[in-house]
């Protein structure tokens, strides 16, 4: 997991990439303080932060161990050399450091096992890691798991696998970590895996107001792990208040019946695996019908270079590009103000010097093109654009990716603002959001899924299939949105489920 705990993360520039290509973000001392005393409670001997940084941990370890009167060993790893100096600015001595060694973790680990370990992983992401490294990382985890993970985890996700792997019998693990641990496509391997060989004791989720990360768009979780026989339920808590107080009662088992600052679910693990770590309990009932019986989805079109593709219609206008090369677009989810996109709303864009318009210049032959368009398109190969890296995936550099005009969209990622769109002024959406195209095409059946997607209960649902970012955002993909579940009430009230058995009127949408 990622984030310092100050206000200096530095939010673009070198600084944040290296930040970034070495998962340095620190954990914040509240945090630190209740998964240690979760490590700490059976007063073991000896501790390992397999990913130090500054030592967070260590230090919350020597006051939890002086705090209860025992004496714990502080181990440590981390792969730059430059960590110890830094430990030793935030107040650890060279005795505290003594056992710390500059290895990889996962590829270099301890020959020994450890009765306590707390980590906040290095937080990088697959396309940040070589291929060489992917190839070692997926090895090693095949061979302790025996599963096939898919090449889309990232560091953090072996960084756990090497974690558990490392625990003594009966040791106790903390991890905090970002949330799509649980909600990427490794994920449910991942679970099924760790749930049938370890005991998951507790998993802390928090609100936007506690999020122990908040200079990150990243969503926290922390797991509660122990090396002892799984049982088949555990705690699920949701966390409002950026305090250690509460999470530490919890975390050794003495939580009060009330509480003021989080919220205790006890929770299957079946259901769980089912509806995901990251998402609160599910307890209704089955649905039947998924988005999917009724429509499928598409992302919006990528352009490769919006400046030079996506234009106001008075720029086209002033580089002679005729009507018949262009298609009406929308190009930011900022531009679709509420839940109807309407001729007027083509109007206003203009009117406030937003592009509106998509060139589409697709089968006619360069030489068959008005002369204007042949100069934009010249001035686009001088600019470079042909070697872009999109682009230049494509057969001819300027041919446009094509959708029908989708009847519904949705905007897929939004802070509290995901929601399907009525496509009134019949435009296409570039990949800011999706297209959703019914399955039966009669502007009654349009109609009438329109209004069961847009039901609170169903908006509601898009928390069981899309990922979590920070500040209770979400993002949800296609293949996910056609999973959404849909209230059967609502399908039976809007007799949706009359349309599915018809064959007639189905649409053929695509590129
Ligand atoms: C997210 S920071 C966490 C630091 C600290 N434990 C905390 O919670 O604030 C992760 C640390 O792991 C280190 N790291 C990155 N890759 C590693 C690896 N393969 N093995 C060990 N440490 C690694 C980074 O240098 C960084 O200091």
């Amino acid at each position: 997991m990622v984030a310092r705990s100050t206000n200096s993360l530095p939010r673009s520039g070198s600084e944040r990439e290296s930040l970034r290509a070495r998962g340095q973000f620190w954990t914040p001392d509240w945090a630190a303080e209740f998964m240690v005393a979760y490590v700490l409670q059976d007063k073991p001997a000896r501790l390992l932060d397999p990913a130090l940084g500054d030592g967070v941990f260590f230090r919350a370890a020597k006051r939890w161990a002086q705090a209860n009167g025992f004496d714990v060993a502080l181990f440590g790893r981390d792969i730059d050399p430059n960590i110890i100096e830094q430990a030793k600015k935030s107040g650890l001595n060279d005795s505290d450091l003594r056992n710390v060694m500059i290895k990889d973790f996962i590829l270099d680990p301890p020959t020994q096992t450890f009765p306590a370990i707390v980590a906040n992983p290095p937080y990088i992401r697959h396309h940040r890691l070589s291929s060489t490294q992917k190839q070692l990382l997926r090895g090693f985890a095949e061979s302790v798991t025996g599963r096939h993970i898919d090449g889309r985890a990232g560091l953090h996700v072996y960084f756990l696998i090497r974690a558990l792997q490392t625990l003594s019998p009966n040791g106790r693990l903390a991890y905090i970590v970002s949330a799509d641990i649980c909600e990427g496509v490794f994920a449910n391997i991942l679970w099924q895996w760790i749930c049938s060989q370890y005991r998951l004791d507790a998993v802390i989720a928090f609100a936007p107001a506690a999020t122990p990360f908040p200079d990150i768009d990243t969503n926290a979780l922390v797991f509660l792990v122990q090396n002892a026989k799984p049982t088949s339920d555990f705690a699920w808590v949701k966390c409002f208040v950026r305090s250690s107080e509460e999470l530490i009662a919890l975390a050794l088992g003495r939580s009060p019946i009330t509480h003021q600052g989080i919220e205790v679910h006890r929770r299957l693990l079946t259901e769980a695996l089912e509806t995901g770590f990251s998402r609160p309990p599910s307890n209704e009932t089955k649905h039947q019908y998924t988005l999917g019986d009724f429509a499928t989805v598409m992302r919006g079109i990528v352009t490769g270079d919006n400046n030079f593709f996506f234009m106001t219609s008075a720029r086209a206008k002033e580089l002679g590009i005729p009507d018949y090369l262009l298609v009406k677009a929308v190009g930011r989810t900022r531009d679709v103000q509420g839940d109807n996109f309407a001729q007027e709303d083509m109007e206003r864009l203009e009117a406030q010097g937003r592009p509106t318009r998509l060139l589409n210049v697709n089968s006619a032959p360069f030489e068959h093109l008005p002369q204007p368009v042949q100069k934009y398109l010249q001035e686009g190969e001088t600019r470079g654009l042909p070697n872009k890296t999109l682009i230049k995936t494509r057969k001819t550099w300027y041919r446009m990716e094509t959708r029908k005009t989708p009847p519904i969209m949705f905007a897929y990622l939004g802070r509290r603002n995901a929601r399907f769109i009525r496509n009134s002024a019949q435009v296409v959406p570039l990949t800011c959001l999706l297209c959703v195209y019914p399955k039966h095409s009669s502007p009654e059946f349009v109609e009438k899924l329109w209004k069961v997607l847009s039901h609170p209960e169903t908006i509601a649902n898009l928390r069981k299939v899309g990922k979590s970012y920070g500040g209770d955002a979400i993002k949800v993909e296609p293949r996910a949105l056609e999973r959404l579940p849909l209230p059967d009430t609502l399908v039976y009230a809007e007799k949706l489920d009359e349309h599915r058995s018809s064959k007639q009127g189905l649409l053929d949408f695509g590129e």
